[in-house]
């Protein structure tokens, strides 16, 4: 026999064997579409940290999730940025503020057809943008953030929301959202927990998206990147406490805790791509120092591999556009 024996490159020769023997392989219905809806619009608007994402109005953001029904996405994520803030996020409870109304319109528009998920979180609704209620010192508020949460959950719930992010990173939220959730006989609305989520620069984009109001940072509440054993720990309480699926963020930066919470867990594991994962690709593309649609396959292939079932990314439907046309 000639050496090498084993000739691992047979299996690369052609496109058709390497299609052959993908592991992972992108498939739109593991993808899910973050979208804003802003209160008052009445044209989309542009967010200059997010080239290609816009802030919708209620009309366009019900065209943007029937256009993820129709090419196949598993999900929609919405985030909500209200006309008027106040400190305790008053309009994220409210039936008639901006994400309630944006989760019954998208419903009604794409009824069962696409799993609509909403954040559940007070930043985008307080006036000092932390995800909680301060104390008199300007703290979070750990357990008068609960009761908020559960108010917000009930809320949701009500709009008809397959499935509430809680993003909040509260000690307890994950069981206490449940129990409000069952007590409005919302026992089949779905907790995806946080389980991990970092105190990360990777945010710097959406906080423009979300027009946030936040001064300093969340690392009282959200985790230190120097941590895995922490993110193991959150995740033992949030499937305790009740967590139908778990969430890894941001995604690429930790595909170790994500490799490590998929080997540990029998529910679902999602991971989500944040913004300023999106935007150090496209802003390389533009430079023309990248290839920009290799990199964003890649990148999403890669926070599959690493274990992630459900992938959430900015560039969800413009890649299942080219999972359709055979790219
Ligand atoms: C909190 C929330 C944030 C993101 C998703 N949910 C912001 C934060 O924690 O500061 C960030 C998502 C992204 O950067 O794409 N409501």
């Amino acid at each position: 026999m000639g050496f090498p024996v084993e000739r691992p490159r047979r299996l690369r020769r052609t496109p058709a064997l390497r299609r052959l023997v993908a592991e992972t392989r992108l498939h739109p219905a593991g993808l899910v579409l973050p979208l804003f809806v802003r209160e008052g619009l009445a044209e989309p608007a542009a967010i200059s940290s997010l080239p290609g994402v816009v802030q919708h109005s209620r009309d366009s953001l019900r065209a943007a999730a029937a256009e993820a029904a129709y090419l196949g996405l598993g999900g929609v994520m919405l985030f909500a940025v209200p006309a008027a803030r106040d400190a305790v996020g008053s309009a994220a409870s409210d039936p008639d503020g901006i994400l309630n109304l944006a989760v019954a319109d998208v419903r009604a528009e794409v009824g069962d057809s696409l799993v609509v998920m909403a954040d559940l979180c007070l930043d985008e609704f307080t006036d000092h943008g932390h995800c909680g209620v301060l104390d008199k010192d300007g703290g979070v508020d750990n357990d008068a953030t609960l009761v908020r949460y559960a108010e917000m959950a009930m809320a949701l719930a009500d709009a008809g929301a397959d499935v509430v992010g809680t993003s909040g990173m509260m000690d307890g939220q994950v069981g206490v959202v449940r129990s409000a959730l069952d007590e409005v006989s919302a026992q089949h609305v779905l907790v995806l927990a946080y389980a991990a989520k970092y105190a990360s620069a990777l945010y710097g984009p959406f906080r423009e998206a979300v027009d946030s109001q936040l001064q300093g940072d969340r690392r009282t509440y959200q985790q230190d990147p120097a941590n895995l054993r922490e993110a193991l720990r959150e995740l033992r309480l949030d499937v305790e406490e009740g967590a139908d699926m778990v969430m890894v963020k941001p995604a690429s930066l930790y595909l170790d805790v994500l490799r490590e919470v998929a080997g540990l867990v029998d529910v679902p594991v999602a991971a989500y791509q944040v913004s300023g994962e999106y935007a150090m690709v496209e802003a390389a593309a533009e430079r023309g120092w990248i290839d920009r649609d290799r990199a964003i396959a890649e990148s999403i292939t890669s926070i599959h591999r690493a274990g992630a079932d459900v992938v959430l990314t900015y560039w969800a439907a413009e890649v299942a556009r080219w999972i359709a046309e055979g790219r």
